[in-house]
């Protein structure tokens, strides 16, 4: 069965189901016996599992079975990241590691590549590793099952397909049905709202992997979400390389709201939808606008993850990131000033070429300064193309090493604290289902984006309820269902995580 478009021209996937032998012979080799499963494993950012679960339902439409795991799947696809050498050389170990497997046990398994890695380096990732039959560039993600159709049933030996395709981004709507991949309810979605960037900061490889800045309009995006939320998600994240840079040729500003904001009214309007979220924004595309959108829209949770990559003016010129220390802290002040329990990360670099101790130093002051939630710190990894690969001043291995260790312990001491901070309080939570940590509770997310686990039930699950934190553990804090209705409430729009600071009626 294939899919068809749904009744707003997104596509939306039926039911994962197994075609009679009959049925599959028409298409494959007797060997299959019933159409064919496929695991996909996902590398990197929340796009690529976004591309990842678009791939599934497109999969799934065409009558494969999604695995829950490599072995025994008729084929195994990996989506890759490009970001720093090691995601890649993660990669490329594994598909070494599934080749030979596969080739030892004679299991005629198909392997291949999907997303950055493979748009970035194209066919010869078949030629290294033999026995790899399939790479798939990141704007033809949707060609993916026309092209496993074609292998498996023998009309291709190999295809490596990473050519630019216009409307791309448009081309990856499809969501799966509840319970088609994963068992868990969805709660939460990422919709994707544009594909690439025009930024090109020094260091980034996006730019090669992901083409320039391409935006999905604003009736696809809402038609998306309005369908998700038909089927129960109460959550949506906007997805982009940087989101607040959607629509900048298409949506022009209207009464000084720029296109993304005009994207984030349009979602807002959507009844029945909770909480919104969006990653990543770019430090610059934080106008009057947006800031203001976080008082004047409430579903706009009090959440920002905003990459600074280094504290440093002269770091930051190199980089090519378009603003200053000085403007990313104010930022943060009138974030602050709007929301003062807006929880903030970041993404942080260390090593860039050139980078100086008194350079790292500003960076740590900066982290001090801010106090950011929670950050990923990263060494500087340096990738094919970009500027920053030849740059001079490379720093050696133990420099960026210990850096690295430092900014982590000081991001870990500040995160502690903050957590620490929030013991006793009552917060306002959306339930998501099971713990990934403890699968004797559920857990769910404040609008501050931490996670909350808690001593729940399968009702709960799409509820926003509150609780009350009474500890924290690294990264999580833990809680008791709050005083107020038993914790539970319908709808919770405007009010801030923290909602009644009373004694607990459980003390
Ligand atoms: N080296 C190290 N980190 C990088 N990032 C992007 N490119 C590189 C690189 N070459 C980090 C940035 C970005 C995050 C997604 O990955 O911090 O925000």
């Amino acid at each position: 069965m294939i899919s068809g478009e749904g009744p707003r021209g997104a596509i939306w996937c039926a039911a994962a189901f197994r075609l009679p032998f009959g049925e599959v012979a028409a298409y494959f080799p007797p060997h299959f016996q019933q159409m064919p499963t496929v695991f996909i494993k996902t590398y990197g950012c929340q796009m690529n599992e976004r591309d990842s679960e678009a791939v599934a339902a497109q999969l799934v439409a065409r009558g494969y079975s999604i695995a829950g795991e490599e072995s025994g799947a008729d084929v195994v696809l990996l989506n890759t990241c490009s970001v720093r050498d090691l995601a890649e050389q993660k990669a490329l170990g594994k598909m070494q590691a599934l080749v030979g497997q596969a080739r030892k046990r004679e299991t005629g398994q198909v392997f291949g590549y999907l997303g950055c890695m493979a748009q970035s380096r194209g066919a010869e990732l078949t030629q290294g590793t033999d026995g790899v039959q399939l790479v798939v560039g990141t704007q033809k993600f949707h060609r993916t099952g026309e092209h496993l159709d074609a292998l498996l049933a023998g009309r291709e030996t190999v295809v490596v397909d990473t050519a630019e395709e216009s409307g791309s981004q448009s081309r990856l709507a499809d969501h799966p049905l509840p319970g088609a991949v994963s068992g868990r309810r969805q709660v939460s979605a990422f919709v994707s709202i544009m594909q690439g960037c025009n930024q090109h900061c020094t260091f980034c490889i996006v730019p090669f992997t992901r083409g320039g800045e391409r935006s999905r309009t604003i009736p696809e995006i809402v038609a998306e979400c309005r369908e998700l939320v038909a089927r129960g998600v109460r959550e949506i994240t906007l997805l982009g390389q940087i989101v607040t840079s959607y629509g900048r040729r298409e949506y022009p500003p209207e009464g000084g709201r720029s296109g993304f904001v005009q994207l984030l009214d349009a979602v807002h309007a959507i009844e029945g939808l909770e909480r919104i979220r969006f990653t990543s924004p770019h430090p610059k595309g934080y106008g009057e606008d947006l800031v203001e959108a976080y008082g004047r829209l409430p579903k706009l949770v009090e959440s920002a993850h905003l990459p600074l990559q280094s504290g440093s003016d002269r770091i930051l010129k190199a980089m090519h990131r378009g603003y200053t220390r000085d403007r990313f802290e104010a930022i943060i002040g009138r974030l602050r000033a709007v929301k003062p329990r807006m929880g903030i990360t970041t993404d942080i670099i260390v090593g860039f070429p050139g980078e100086t101790e008194e350079d790292f130093g500003e960076t740590m002051s900066l982290c001090r300064a801010v106090e950011f939630d929670n950050a990923f710190v990263f060494k500087y990894s340096p990738r094919r193309d970009t500027p920053a690969a030849t740059m001079a001043g490379a720093l050696p291995e133990e420099v960026i090493e210990d850096r690295h260790r430092r900014l982590l312990d000081t991001i870990n001491e500040i995160g502690k604290r903050r957590y620490e901070a929030l013991v006793g309080r009552d917060m306002s939570i959306l339930v998501e289902g099971i713990s990934r940590r403890n699968p004797a509770r559920y857990e769910g997310r404040t609008r501050c984006n931490k996670i909350v686990v808690f001593a729940g039930a399968p009702r709960h699950v799409g509820q926003v309820m509150d609780v009350r934190i009474d500890r924290v553990g690294t990264f999580t804090l833990y809680g008791d269902p709050a005083v107020v209705g038993l914790g539970e409430r319908e709808v919770g729009l405007g009010e801030s995580d923290v909602v009644v600071e009373t004694a607990s009626l459980k003390g």
